[in-house]
């Protein structure tokens, strides 16, 4: 991924530590530097969030480390070192005068407080995610998601644990959803929909696509199939009965007939491949002829070299959330599409947050 913008490591020029290096300038290095530091600089972040700092700079730009204390409530200390460490991340500006202010990705991504914000996403990532990441060399030498072990049940995947913790569950989901929103568009946004009149949302969540997906297009009805608890969230919804809720496991429950259409939605990354072609084969068993079926989520690059969102989910679900999967190549989906009978195989490519959408048709 090329860096377009180098990171600097110091605000200072020359870097402060005077030292020169035959790496000067080399944009990998500079990478390097931003990452070793970049897991307390995204806690650091997340904790500006949990402050409200950057909502409360983009109502009142220029506000003095007093003000901000006094806004705060913590001690006077505290949020200097915090502000700080995020304004060498560049999301906060210190002026001459001292007083602070929101550069534009922190008013535009931090700020806002819908049910899309960052503020989700992140807490998600601190609270579920990052944790489980000290675990990774165990967890991948061991090829099996030994940071399960931090969340009671006796489960084997992330998902089914968190019926134990509502709670969690409730963060994890808003999360998840958060994110969700963020790289729907492109989905939503695809004609073949329009023709869709009775759709299969498989681990359909607490229900933000199948949601978006019926405000967009009259036409559709989803049943929505998730483990229970999950379903049950998905119950809260206010879309009436264009979405049915379908509680069950997916590998255990057969899938419903009637449907004209099946979505796995950031579903089969969670799966290995013999699991993905077993979930297309049921996708196929239930579809008519013309039906089709759809895949979106992230995929790597084909040459599995690009992709820091994409890398980040493989880790997760390797280490924590199922033991398996991965972003896989849409190729590789295309791949086991074939393998299910589906025809007409394609993949739009290159959408945001390194999302594509691969679809076939049962012949
Ligand atoms: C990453 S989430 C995707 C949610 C939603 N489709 C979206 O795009 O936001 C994966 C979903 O698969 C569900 N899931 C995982 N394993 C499952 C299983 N064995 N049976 C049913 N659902 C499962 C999870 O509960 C979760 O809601």
């Amino acid at each position: 991924m090329e860096l377009t913008r180098p990171i600097r490591t110091t605000q200072s020029d020359p870097p402060s530590s005077g030292e020169v290096t035959p790496l000067d300038g080399d944009p990998v290095a500079e990478r390097f530097h931003f990452l070793v530091n970049a897991p307390a600089l995204f806690n650091a972040v997340v904790t500006a969030v949990e402050w409200d700092v950057f909502r409360h700079l983009a109502e009142h730009p220029g506000s003095s480390l007093e003000e901000l204390r006094e806004f705060t409530g913590v001690p006077a200390h505290s949020l200097r070192v915090l502000l700080h460490a995020v304004c060498t991340t560049g999301l906060l500006e210190r002026r001459t005068d001292g007083t602070y202010q929101n550069a534009r990705a922190a008013s535009e991504l931090l700020a806002p407080d819908g049910p899309d914000s960052w503020r989700h996403i992140l807490t998600g990532w601190k609270e579920i995610y990052y944790p489980a990441f000290s675990q990774m060399s165990q967890a991948l030498a061991a090829g099996t998601n030994t940071a399960l072990a931090a969340h009671h049940g006796d489960e084997p995947t992330l998902y089914c644990r968190l019926a134990h913790n509502p709670e969690l569950e409730a963060v994890f989901h808003r999360s998840m959803s958060a994110f969700t929103l963020k790289s729907l568009d492109a989905l939503v946004e695809c004609e073949e929909f329009a023709t869709v009149r009775h759709l299969l949302d498989v681990g359909g969540g607490d229900g933000t696509t199948s949601n978006r997906l019926i405000a967009k297009y009259p036409g559709i009805r989803s049943t929505l199939f998730d483990i229970p608890s999950v379903a049950q969230l998905a119950g809260s919804s206010d879309a009436g009965d264009r979405i049915q809720l379908l509680p069950g496991d997916l590998f255990k429950d057969p899938f419903p007939t009637g449907v004209d259409a099946v979505l796995f939605s950031h579903v089969l990354e969670i799966f290995s491949g013999d699991q993905i072609t077993e979930l297309l084969a049921k996708a196929y068993a239930v579809l008519p002829a013309g039906g089709r079926v759809f895949i979106y989520g992230y995929n790597v690059s084909d040459d599995e070299t690009q992709g820091w969102y994409s890398a980040r989910l493989s880790l997760y679900l390797n280490v924590l959330a199922s033991g398996q999967g991965m972003a896989y190549p849409a190729g590789d989906y295309e791949e086991w599409m074939g393998r299910a009978g589906f025809s007409d195989v394609r993949t739009l490519r290159g959408y945001p947050y390194e999302h594509g959408l691969t679809i076939g048709v049962k012949p």
